[in-house]
């Protein structure tokens, strides 16, 4: 069996105490400054911890910061394309001096000792231009950088305790990089394909899927469980909806589904980068990238995150993104297709808004099956209370 894809960096980071140092650790905890975690920060803690964000070993110092926000490297060279940053407000950040350890938690629950090497202020409307391609507060990732505190602390971190919802939302499905990384290994798994989700598997979804799938041992389909905006469906629904699509639809020996702990920041082109990277350190060799990838609203160009893969020598990347065409459901060819492969009048294309869909669940109608698999329709349907 040839080795597997190399992590990020080269080595698959993992900050989770042993049980000794964590006891040694432990004592000490209750003693130290404390900062309490918000949603984002709870997601990337899992996700350093775990070795899901491999290289980082903590929070960004400000070389990191500056040079990731610039430049989509780190100091060091290596591509990175998102911030993954802890805000303090001034008051908070007053109380902290640099060179020393602080407790991360979450409410009373010890979450991890960070040492603090590095606090410094940070321009946030330059953090949105670069990251987000806008500085509009309207866009939900820029309002949530928008809210954060005004000082960024920097510096490794050492795991105490998973959070909570690690044990309490889909713990079956929470495997860990190097998890995954077993299984596909037990498999026979050589190339595998990741698809990131934040929505119900529609026909489309399953059409590029499959697609891969054809080209590749097995599919990663690992959908986001982190903070996503309000209007967003629910991971709980969307899992629900998940597991009944491949019980009826795909085969088992093919598919593993498990639960990507990242909450969504709604930044497109650099949010497929960001999100390639982590499914390579989970062990993928191929990643999906289809239309709008990571978008919200229409800051992004439909295939603006397909072309920022072409901004950078593939073996920065070291993952091959796989591109998908928009796809939708053609009645004459009676398949799903894309522009590229289907030569019919548009009129004969199924396609729905979010809009439209919720409007006709509300209803209690089902979606056409060209659009969504029943099984699904009728989960939302339930999910809406319908
Ligand atoms: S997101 O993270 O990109 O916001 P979403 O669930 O909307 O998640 O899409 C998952 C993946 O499927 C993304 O790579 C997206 O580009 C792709 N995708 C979604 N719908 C289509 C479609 N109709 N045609 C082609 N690709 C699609
Ligand atoms: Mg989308």
């Amino acid at each position: 069996m040839p080795a597997q894809i190399p992590p990020h960096g080269g080595q698959l980071v993992n900050r989770a105490l042993s049980a000794e140092a964590r006891a040694i650790a432990l004592e000490r905890a209750h003693t130290l400054p404390v900062v309490q975690l918000n949603d984002l920060n709870l997601a990337d803690l899992e996700m350093i911890a775990n070795g899901a964000l491999s290289p980082l070993t903590g929070f960004m110092e400000r070389a990191d910061y500056e040079s990731v926000v610039e430049q989509m490297r780190l100091a060091n060279g290596l591509l990175w394309a998102i911030p993954v940053t802890l805000a303090v407000d001034e008051a908070l950040a007053a109380t902290i001096a640099l060179g020393q350890e602080i407790l991360l938690a979450e409410g009373a629950r010890p979450l991890a000792i960070m040492q603090v090497r590095d606090k410094f202020h940070f321009d946030r409307q330059r953090e949105a231009q670069q990251v987000y391609r806008t500085t509009d507060a309207a866009h939900p990732g820029v309002a949530r950088l928008y809210q954060a505190g005004a000082v960024l602390l920097g510096g490794p971190i050492d795991l105490l305790n998973w959070p909570q919802r690690t044990h309490d939302e889909f713990p079956d499905l929470r495997y860990t990089p190097a998890q995954t990384r077993a299984i596909f290994a037990e498999r026979g798994w050589r190339r595998i394909v990741g698809f990131q989700t934040r929505n119900p598997i529609h026909r489309a979804h399953e059409y590029i899927q499959k697609t891969a799938l054809e080209i590749v041992d097995g599919l990663l389909l690992h959908p986001l469980v982190g903070e996503t905006k309000s209007d967003d469906i629910p991971a709980q629904v969307r899992i629900a909806s998940y597991k009944a699509v491949l019980d009826a639809y795909y085969p088992a020996t093919r598919v593993l589904l498990a639960a990507f702990p990242a909450a969504m920041r709604y930044a497109g082109p650099r949010e497929a980068i960001f999100h390639a990277i982590a499914r390579k350190n989970y062990g993928c060799t191929h990643f999906i990238v289809g239309r709008d990838h990571a978008g919200v609203g229409k800051y992004y160009g439909t295939y603006d995150a397909q072309w920022i893969f072409d901004e950078f020598p593939a073996e920065d990347i070291g993952i091959t993104p796989l591109f998908f065409e928009h796809t939708f459901y053609c009645r004459k060819c009676a398949a799903v297709v894309s522009l590229k492969t289907c030569p019919h009048d548009s009129a004969l294309h199924v396609a729905l808004s979010g809009t439209q869909v919720r409007e006709m669940l509300a209803r209690g109608e089902m979606l056409p099956e060209e659009f969504t698999r029943p099984e699904v329709s009728r989960i939302l349907m339930e999910s809406m209370g319908v």
